[in-house]
């Protein structure tokens, strides 16, 4: 059992011990119940407090039940929620740090609450697509009013206990105690001063739930939330509970809201945002890399190159109040680089979002150099100098040189190998890849990419320093593109073919923006320059001639037409604007090379661009786990969602292949391997997901 029982006197205590955050899981909750029979038993406990050990009173549902039938196994949360309020004893919730999910929902079916200052208090369940399921949109309501209640449930923001116990009216709280030193001993003398009190306990589920407009509010309630949460179902429904809160008997209220969480948990946004949620956690756990593996320290860092990448890459460690030296060729490049970090922290404050304190905090911990020799102390050097192997070859040569033993030497590269720089240096173990995206200062997505020498102590630090500056960090093996670009490059090929088959780039790209991505991949070929493509192509002409591509994009190339840098691209664009205008010049283009390869254009439906482009990154995506690039789909996934703009609550494009059903996709890709304008070879469903219909499986 994870939860521990005494008695003090005549209070008994039930104290929750599941860490990290007390979650309320099977062994928690028969702990629970088993400490309140005790309790009940024992003539000589008079009152009950109930409060978690740790960092937590608790963080809710326990992620490891998550979805399971554990879950529900009795006594589940409902099942102890009433036994709470049936107690003949009186129970005081000692609260503290985190009273989160069905850790709130325990407290509401107490009889009494005293917070601790401090704590975080919320009804997360919304950000997994889901409403509170053990009466938290039944409870809340009555103790914090309506608007406060559902504000809290929609958003499932947490909110500071001493702001909650402030506001007029409310009975969350009982009682605020002075501080998190002194809860449970304020708690117990609460519990004492409850205990010989005559009448009814109070209960949560007797207060009265009412909202003065009636429905007029919840009216205005769904116009507001509808138009925040169009591709999310769980917002609404959260409305709709606490609408039934408000109108119904609380028993009716309770069967409601079980039937609206019921429904939620099989909408494909709850399965795809839970899906992320794991995904997330899995990605930083590396299969042969154990989670006691001992970390290097990092307590500064050298970045190489200030230009567009070094310097967003070094603004993540001064943000996260790492010292940084940046090393240049010249002092001119140098100071170009520590302007735009200047500026761009600048906007920050001008914005509002960084006191001006914490903007000459980050920069006082910012340091420039000429002189390799000045980087010998750092811990992990960053090398973000021009992709061209013979630079970085001179580079990693120089950090061989300097850097102190055990020091992290990392490249930024996006495309070359990383075991042949890693072999420029007599230490290759503590070479590792670092692929951040543009712009590096904001973007979440983190490739690790592990060399074959890489030791498995570097991955657990920078998989560590990763969490420590904010990015969701996955590991990718090396390959030409590692995850996310060598699967991007499927789907800019099929792109580039449904051009020349007969769609034009801003139907290709409605579509894909329709499906739910951020950009569709002629705008964003505007966006980051077509130049780039352009150069990898050239590249793979002599590297991989086997590899087909349409030909319309080097057209638009030789044109000049880069993107919104060249004020033209796939789009027409306006000066300082960068709204994408359809262009007559592209479109002639397009159709004149149909007709020099003698190409009927043909209808093209949106749904047949959707699946093109997404399936084009399943069957990458497979083929990566197949060569053990990625360890688990759910990585892949990471790296879309967070890097490549794929709709969150689609899952990323495994996940979503899961939903559509795997001998669906296969069928699909079956069908594309027969359209002679497309890449036959490349239609071959992967072996992987072969194996997975073959067996009735889906990506784990
Ligand atoms: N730009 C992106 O979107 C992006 C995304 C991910 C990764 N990358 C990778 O990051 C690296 C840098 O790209 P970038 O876009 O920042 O390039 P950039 O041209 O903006 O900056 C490169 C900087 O490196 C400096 N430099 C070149 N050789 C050097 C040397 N020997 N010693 C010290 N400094 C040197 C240059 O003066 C320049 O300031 C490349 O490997 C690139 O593939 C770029």
């Amino acid at each position: 059992m994870t939860a521990e029982y005494k008695v003090l006197g005549d209070v008994a205590v039930i104290t929750l011990t599941n860490p990290p955050v007390n979650g309320l899981g099977f062994s928690t909750r028969i702990g629970i119940t088993d400490g309140l029979s005790k309790a009940l038993d024992d003539a000589a406990v008079k009152a009950i407090v109930i409060t978690g050990a740790g960092k937590a009173f608790s963080g809710g549902a326990d992620i490891k039940e998550f979805g399971t039938p554990k879950a529900l196994q009795e006594p589940n949360l409902l099942s102890v929620i009433l036994a709470l309020e049936a107690s003949t004893k009186p129970i005081v919730a000692a609260i503290h740090s985190v009273c989160m999910g069905g850790g709130l929902e325990l407290a509401l079916g107490c009889h009494y609450r005293v917070a601790a200052p401090g704590t975080s208090v919320a009804l997360p369940e919304v950000k997994l697509g889901l409403l509170p399921g053990a009466g938290g949109t039944q409870r809340l309501p009555r103790v914090l009013g309506v608007e406060t209640a559902l504000n809290m449930i929609v958003s499932g923001e947490a909110v500071k206990s001493e702001l909650l116990a402030s506001l007029p009216g409310q009975k969350l709280f009982d009682k605020l105690a002075a501080s998190p030193e002194t809860l449970f001993e304020e708690a117990v003398e609460f519990a004492k001063s409850v205990a010989g009190k005559s009448g009814e306990l109070p209960l949560v589920r007797k207060l009265p739930c009412k909202h003065p407009q009636g429905d007029a509010y919840f009216q205005f309630a769904r116009n507001m939330v509808g138009g925040m949460s169009k591709n999310y179902p769980a917002p609404l429904k959260c409305v709709d509970a606490v609408q039934a809160a408000t109108q119904m008997k609380f028993d009716d209220g309770m069967a409601e809201e079980r039937r609206l969480f019921t429904a939620l948990m099989f909408t494909p946004e709850s399965m795809a945002l839970r899906h992320l949620f794991m995904a997330e956690r899995a990605a930083s756990r590396i299969p042969d890399v154990p989670e006691d593996t001992p970390q290097r320290a990092i307590k500064s860092v050298g970045v190489i190159g200030a230009g567009t990448m070094g310097g967003g890459i070094s603004m993540n460690f001064l943000s996260a109040g790492i010292p940084v030296k940046i090393l240049e060729m010249k002092q001119e490049a140098l100071d170009r680089g520590i302007a735009t970090i200047k500026k761009n922290y600048e906007a920050q404050v001008k914005k509002g979002k960084l006191k001006p304190e914490k903007y000459e905090e980050r920069m006082a911990l910012l340091s420039t150099t000429l002189d390799y020799n000045d980087l010998r102390d750092a811990d992990l050097i960053i090398e973000a100098v021009f992709e061209e192997l013979g630079v970085k070859e001179k580079v990693f040569k120089e950090l061989d040189r300097v850097a102190k033993a055990g020091a992290i030497l990392a490249s930024n590269t996006s495309t070359l190998d990383v075991d042949k720089i890693a072999a420029f240096t007599k230490r290759p173990q503590d070479v590792v890849g670092m692929h951040f995206f543009s712009p590096a200062n904001v973007m979440k997505l983190l490739e690790v990419v592990r060399g074959k020498e890489t030791a498995k102590d570097v991955l657990a630090t920078v998989m560590a320093i990763a969490k420590k500056i904010k990015k969701t960090a996955v590991v990718s093996g090396v390959c030409d593109g590692f995850i996310g670009n060598r699967m991007i490059e499927q789907y800019s090929r099929q792109a580039g073919f449904l051009l020349d088959e007969g769609a034009t780039p801003q139907q290709v790209d409605r579509a894909i923006e329709k499906f739910g991505f951020a950009m569709g991949p002629f705008r964003m070929g505007d966006l980051a320059g077509n130049d780039i493509g352009w150069a990898i192509r050239k590249r793979r002409a002599t590297e991989r001639a086997d590899m087909k591509y349409s030909k319309t994009a080097d057209k638009l190339c030789e044109l000049g037409r880069f993107g919104q840098k060249t004020g033209a691209g796939w789009y027409d664009y306006q000066a300082g604007k960068r709204d994408a205008i359809p262009s007559q010049v592209v479109l002639d283009l397009i159709e004149k090379h149909r007709k020099d390869e003698g190409i009927t254009p043909r209808k093209i439906s949106d749904e047949e661009i959707v699946q093109r482009l997404v399936y084009a990154l399943v069957n990458e995506g497979a083929h990566i786990l197949d060569d053990g690039i990625a360890s688990k789909s759910g990585d892949i996934d990471m790296v879309y969602l967070t890097g490549y703009g794929f709709p969150i609550w689609r899952g990323g494009p495994m996940h979503y292949a899961n939903q559509v059903g795997l001998y669906n996709v296969a069928e699909a890709m079956k069908r594309f391997a027969k359209n002679p304008r497309d890449d036959a070879s490349f239609w071959q469903p992967a072996p992987l997901i072969q194996k997975l219909v073959a067996e009735g499986k889906q990506f784990s």
